[in-house]
Formats: structure tokens, sequence, C-alpha cells
């Protein structure tokens, strides 16, 4: 049954796709109008969802009423974190991985958060779509263009909205240097920078248990060393887009204002897992998952063109020896931001013709504590002991916050459709030589007239 605070949730959003003109003052507006507890399902319990549950159990306005995995292992580590919240026990959907449609069918949840492997997101989300519950997706990238569009016309059929959980659209100095971009510091904007260079292949193998060292995956491995290095065998793209073009697309309007138009891909060789592999202690040449191949490139680049005339950069690097490090970079007719490492305020580079010596950088540090995003000034210390540095309690945060004022969500279907895009459309690219492939406009138009929400609130 749909309660009377989901058919205003939803009247509203209609309405605001009906306009896509909401202001901020409209937002404020709806901002008064609230309701006290959200009650939330769980769709995969793995080390994500795991956290998502620890932001939802350190709050006194949400119930978790269920939670859906296949796998009892994580279950039980799930049930393990609600016991030490001491909270009530959810009920578990662990029978096989189309037991989650049973979560879906009851009538005591309003919104679930979705955590499973990239190939489970589209049905997971739709499925939800289509039984009324509010979606928070995790990210990735589409397993094929046209998942795009069904997300849109999932939402566009039921108006059930969906946040895309992209977390570092909240890290505090990508904060801090939209609130430059957006106070004009860097000018005209002409290009932007972004990536998911990390290397992960600690995480696409290991012992098969948790804190195991080692190099299998597949069925013999453990969370993303069970799904994920199989993308990685089968695919040749940008495959995880989200956290390096997510925190951009707010600085450049992206589907409210601007679009993303065209693109095209490059891949490097495949070295790096086979590498792992024969080089580990615990692997070796004559270790049978020595034969296996990768398909993935190394690095994969993707130029990325905008309605605006703007450039996008994005890098995907996860298999070889490199300490982390997103690589953005922000640039205006007027200056420039480098970041280094893992989003310090102090680390990268920083020049504006106006302020700085002149062709000198500047560290950042003193710019990130001018330009604060007032959310991290208001809620430092309730994010200090959340994951990823803090982000992890903005984003889940805004999820919350938003369904209990009724208002749209900052990051939404259209955003995570474009976002996703780009994985099968990078592929496409790659195979056809670096072709340009065109990037469907999401929105149907509407990213014309439809106006920015990200990070201009500052009550979530
Ligand atoms: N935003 C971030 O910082 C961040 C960090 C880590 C992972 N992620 C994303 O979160 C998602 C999950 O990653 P993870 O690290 O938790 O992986 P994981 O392997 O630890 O967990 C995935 C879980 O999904 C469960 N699952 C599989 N099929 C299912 C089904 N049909 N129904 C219900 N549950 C099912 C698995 O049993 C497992 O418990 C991925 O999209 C990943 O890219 C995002």
């Amino acid at each position: 049954m749909m309660t009377v605070d989901r058919r205003r949730f939803i009247k509203q959003t209609l309405m605001a796709g009906a306009a896509l003109t909401l202001s901020a003052a409209d937002l404020k507006a709806y901002a008064e109008e609230k309701r006290t507890k959200v009650r939330l399902g769980f769709i995969a319990v793995g080390l994500r969802g795991q956290t998502h549950l620890s932001e939802m159990l350190k709050r006194n306005d949400v119930e978790i009423i269920a939670m859906a995995d296949p796998d009892k292992q994580m279950m039980a580590m799930a049930q393990a974190l609600v016991a030490k919240y001491n909270k009530k026990a959810p009920v578990e959907y662990t029978n096989g991985p189309n037991d989650y449609k049973n979560l879906l069918k009851r009538d005591d949840i309003d919104a679930v958060f979705v955590a499973s492997p990239w190939d489970w997101h589209l049905p997971h989300g739709v499925d939800a779509m289509n039984a009324g519950k509010i979606v928070a997706m995790e990210v990735c990238g589409g397993m094929k263009l046209q998942d795009s569009w069904d997300f849109v016309n999932a939402y566009e059929k039921t108006k059930v909205p969906l946040m895309a959980l992209e977390n570092v659209c909240y890290r505090r100095d990508i904060m801090a240097v939209f609130n430059m971009v957006k106070k004009g510091l860097f000018g005209e904007m002409l290009h932007v920078q972004g990536g998911y260079e990390h290397d992960l292949r600690e995480v696409l193998f290991n012992g098969g248990a948790p804190h195991t060292e080692g190099v299998e995956f597949g069925a013999k491995g453990f969370s993303e060393a069970k799904w994920r290095t199989l993308q990685h065998q089968a695919r040749n793209g940008e495959l995880y887009p989200t956290h390096g073009l997510g925190p951009v697309a707010n600085m450049i309007d992206i589907n409210r204002g601007n679009r993303l138009t065209r693109l095209s891909s490059i891949a490097t060789k495949s070295r790096g897992l086979h590498r792992f592999i024969v080089n580990n202690p615990k692997g070796g040449p004559n270790h049978p998952n020595a034969k296996a191949t990768f398909k993935l490139g190394d690095i994969v680049t993707t130029q990325i063109q905008t309605a605006n005339e703007e450039t996008i950069l994005l890098t995907h690097d996860t298999s070889s020896p490199r300490p982390y490090n997103l690589g953005f970079r922000v640039q205006g007719t007027n200056g420039i931001w480098q970041d280094y490492s893992s989003g310090e305020p102090e680390s990268g580079f920083i020049h504006f013709e106006d302020k700085s010596p002149h062709h000198e950088w500047e560290n950042p540090k003193k710019y990130m504590e001018e330009y604060d995003h007032p959310l991290w000034k208001k809620y430092e210390t309730n994010a200090a002991d959340s994951g990823h540095g803090g982000m992890d309690f903005f984003v889940d945060n805004a999820f919350i916050e938003c369904i209990k004022r009724d208002i749209p969500f900052p990051l939404d279907v259209y955003d995570l459709a474009t976002w996703y895009a780009i994985t099968p459309l990078s592929e496409k690219s790659i195979a056809e030589k670096g072709q340009v492939q065109d990037i469907p406009d999401f929105t149907k138009g509407a990213w014309k007239t439809r106006k920015p929400v990200f990070g201009l609130e500052s009550e979530y």
C-alpha cells in the first residue's frame, strides 16, 4: 500500500519531472514538509551494502525492515552489524538470486538500497521501481546501452524516483572546488578530468575468504573477486565511469543546462592482471589462473564532448601498481586545479590568473578552507567516522533527507542513465578503433530547462 507521504513524494517528483524547473526557493518550500521515518530494505548486503547498512544503523529516522542476499556469509555479517547497534534483526531473504522479489512484495518498505554486482543493477533497480520502492542505486557502468533507457523508462512509467549513490560527488575537496566553479573563480569552464585510478589487484584476486590474499577469482573468489574480475575478462571499455565523471558532471551542469554529446575511447594492452597472477607467491606460472586471459586494457582513456563545448577526459586504470588518485583536473578561462592523492586539502595544485603569482602553482589548502562547502561545515562531525573519508555519510544522508522532505534527488535517474551509458559506448568505440559514438540525450530535451540541484542546499 502507498502511504500518503509516498503519494505526495511521487506527485511532487512528477511535477518536477514535468516542469523540470525547480528553483532553490521551490526546494526550500518543499523542504519544510517532512516525514519522520523511512522504512528500508537492502538488496545485496556484501561489503558495500554493509557500509550503507552501517550508515543507516546510526540513524534514528530509518527502520531496517528486510535484507535480501543469497550469500549466507554476507547475510550473517550484515546481521552481526545490526546486532552491534542493538537494533531489531531485519527479515532475511537468502533463498537464491531471485528472493529479492519477495522482499519487494512487502508493503512495509518505502525504499531500498541496491549494492549488487553490476549485472544485477538493472533488474534490481527496475523491479524495485515497478514495486513502488524508491531506489538508492550503487554505481558502475551499464552492461548495455539499453540498460540506461530501461532505467529511464521504468522511472517515467512508475514515477518512483531513483538516486545514484555517487559518493565521490560529496568528497570535501570536490565540493569545495564545485563551490569555486559555481562562484566563478575558474572563469568559463573549458575542460574537466577524472577517473578511476586505483590499483584493484588485491580486490580482484584473493584467497576466497575475508582478509585473505591469493590469486583466486570467480567461484573461488570472495566479494568483488567473485564477479568483478569476470567483467575484466569479458569487456574492454571504461568499466567504472561514475567516480570520475559524476563529480565533474555536476560542475558543468550535465543534464541541467548542458549534456554529453559524443565520446571516443582507446585502450592499452592488457598485462597487469596476468602479471599479478604469475608473480604472486600464492599463484605462479603453473597456477591454473595463469592461463586466464583479460580483455580489459590496463588503461582505458575516454574523451567526451559536451553541448556547451567543454571537453572531459576519463581514465580507467585499475590493474597496475599505482597509488590511489582519481586524477581530477578542473580548468576554465581563469584557472586550473589538479588533484593529487586522495582528496587531502593540501595535496594538488591550483592556479588562478587573477589571484596566483604569475605562472606559478599554489597549494590549494587556503582555497579549500575558504570555499569549504556549507554541507561539510555543517556535518563534519557526523561524517567523521563514515566510509571513504566521510563522503558516504553525505550521499546516504541526501537519500534519506530527500525522501523525508519529498524533494527530487540531487543525482537522479537521468544522471545514472547518462553515466552508465559511457561504458557500453566506450566498449563500442574501442572495438571500432576509437570511432566517435553519439551519447543519447536521456532527458529527451529536458536538459535545456532542468535546473541544477546538486550542492545548492546547505541542509542535506
Ligand atoms: N561507491 C563506492 O565507493 C563503492 C565501493 C565499493 C563497491 N561499490 C559498488 O557496490 C556494488 C557492490 O559491490 P561490493 O563491493 O559490495 O561487492 P560484494 O561482492 O562484496 O557484494 C555484492 C553482494 O551482492 C550479492 N548478490 C549477488 N546477486 C544478488 C542477487 N541477485 N540478489 C541479492 N544480492 C545479490 C552477493 O551475494 C554479495 O553479497 C557494486 O556496484 C560496486 O561497484 C561502490
